[in-house]
């Protein structure tokens, strides 16, 4: 992370985690590019985007860090999580599991970390309400339990996705 003065710009590191096909990567290609895959295949390794944003009239850029929610697909763990100040946790409302692995993942958050780090928990795929698993309330009192903030997003439709992000950005900021 870079402070300064007046006129000097912030980074901030973000990763998002959670399970394989929650829609990690479609959530930073709708907020950094406004892309959406229907298709995307899974992620291997790590892949990261640079955004700007400008809060209270000062740049700051978000370093975005997208990896593999399949074990066998993931690089070097505490590389991936070193220096991060936010993070983005996701899960499927219409898959259980992967709401299941939630404490997982903030455990390893927790692990490989150096620092404070903003979370917030991302309830995504809202479009499916029809085959929904998780209701908003299930998702809000977990956030509650662990600290973190809580939102639902849809990459889809775009619904709350750069609000997801930015939520974080302001915090960190
Ligand atoms: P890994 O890279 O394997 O960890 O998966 P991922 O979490 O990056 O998931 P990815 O973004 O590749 O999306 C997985 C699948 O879910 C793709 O078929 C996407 O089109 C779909 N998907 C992602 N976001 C949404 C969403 O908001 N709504 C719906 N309906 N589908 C979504
Ligand atoms: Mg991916």
């Amino acid at each position: 992370m870079e402070e300064g003065e007046a006129g000097e710009q912030y980074l901030f590191k973000i990763v998002i985690i959670g399970d394989s096909a929650v829609g990690k990567s479609n959530l930073l290609s709708r907020y950094a590019r406004n892309e959406f895959n229907l298709h995307s295949k899974a992620t291997i390794g790590v892949e990261f985007q640079t955004q700007s944003v400008v809060i209270d009239g000062k740049e700051v850029k978000a370093q975005i860090w997208d990896t593999a929610g399949q074990e066998r697909f993931r690089a070097v763990t505490s590389a991936y999580y070193r220096g991060a100040v936010g993070a983005l946790v996701v899960y499927d409302i219409s898959r259980r599991t992967t709401f299941d692995s939630v404490p997982r993942w903030l455990q390893e958050l927790e692990t490989h970390s150096d620092t404070t780090v903003v979370k917030m928990l991302v309830g995504n795929k809202c479009d499916l309400d029809n085959i929904r698993n998780i209701s908003v309330e299930e998702g809000k009192s977990l956030a509650e339990a662990e600290g973190l903030f809580f939102i639902e997003t849809s990459a889809l439709d775009s619904t709350n996705v750069k609000k997801a992000f930015e939520i974080v950005i302001r915090e960190i900021y």
